[in-house]
């Protein structure tokens, strides 16, 4: 087939905390396309889209990687409704998904509607600027509309309400309150309709979330005290219960595709979710190609079903 692997102009001028991981995912997805004797070749996504479009004409697949256009995080499910419109055949999520998973406080309405447990939030909303009554304490405080822990740091977490405005006063536009659950910590990866094995972000020191810093700053102490481990070391029925929660959370937006879903115990050791993340990170050091060679699958094949899966 040729297969276009469509990604950010954003990732090539220096990249963003959208965009960080790309580029390795980019070069990861073409080799293992050229190895199963495709014709692949990267189309970096950018305005004038007309030109971008022109580039697509051909192609079989698109290999959707774009996570931006033109640095706008918010643009990342437009890109993949014009394909769609377009009659192009994409891998990954659907754009109403993308949409809906970029809000955090209408993913937790609507798992929260399902049935799905999440921790218990509100959404203080930058146009109302007062801060919602709120005295569930500790409590994270998470822009609304942002991914891969951008605007998460140990100050996220707050202990009163002194703390709690000044963290959303830290947010740039709405803030997601949310009851800060101190248990394990874990993803699922889904691909098609495989749950992998489920698996674990280990915290040391002094270390309680996945900051930025822990994404994205290697070496740094925030990185080193969160090790991901796969497959967790938890109880059979604890791996039995993400798994059913992740799938769970999926259908309810509607997923398909490829995705991670994040979970966290409370301190009864009951499972949560925090996020569902379509068209996850497929760097091949990152988590969804851990989880899938801990299944016994290569890079390659994990590459392979994701086009299986296209547009199906
Ligand atoms: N309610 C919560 N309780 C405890 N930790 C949380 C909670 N929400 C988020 N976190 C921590 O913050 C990290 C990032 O939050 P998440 O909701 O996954 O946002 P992002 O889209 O930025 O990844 C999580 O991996 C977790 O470590
Ligand atoms: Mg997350």
């Amino acid at each position: 087939m040729r297969i276009a692997v469509a990604y950010d102009r954003a990732a090539d001028q220096g990249g963003t905390a959208d965009t960080a991981g790309v580029l390795p995912a980019v070069h990861g997805v073409l080799d293992a396309l050229a190895r199963a004797g495709h014709a692949a070749f990267p189309i970096a996504a950018c305005t004038p889209l007309e030109r971008f479009m022109g580039r697509l004409t051909n192609v079989d697949l698109v290999f959707n990687l774009v996570e931006t256009l033109d640095g706008r995080a918010e643009d990342e499910p437009r890109v993949a409704a014009l394909l769609e419109l377009t009659g192009r055949r994409v891998t990954g999520a659907r754009s109403d998904t993308l949409a809906l998973c970029r809000r955090k406080d209408r993913v937790n309405a609507l798992l929260q509607a399902a049935g799905i447990p999440v921790p218990a939030w509100t959404i203080a909303r930058k146009w109302m600027a007062e801060v919602p009554e709120w005295d569930d304490f500790p409590a994270i405080v998470k822009p609304a509309g942002e991914d891969g822990s951008r605007g998460i740091s140990e100050q996220s977490v707050v202990d009163d309400a002194v703390e709690l405005r000044a963290a959303i006063a830290r947010c740039e536009g709405d803030a997601l309150v949310q009851r800060f659950v101190p248990g394990r910590e874990l993803n699922v990866g889904i691909v098609g309709s495989v749950l992998l094995p489920v698996a674990e972000i280990e915290f040391s020191g002094a270390q309680r979330l996945v900051t930025y810093a822990a994404k994205w700053e290697p070496g740094s102490d925030a990185d080193l005290g969160t090790t991901p481990v796969c497959p967790a070391r938890i109880p059979p029925a604890m791996a039995e219960e993400a798994h059913d929660l992740a799938e769970r959370a999926w259908h309810a937006v509607g997923g398909s595709g490829y995705a991670r879903v994040d979970l966290r115990a409370d301190d009864l050791g009951r499972l949560h979710v925090l996020e569902v993340n379509p068209n996850p990170d497929l760097s091949p050091g990152a988590g969804l190609a851990r989880m899938a060679a801990t299944a016994g699958w290569t890079y390659d094949g994990l590459v392979a079903r994701i086009v299986r899966e296209a547009g199906r």
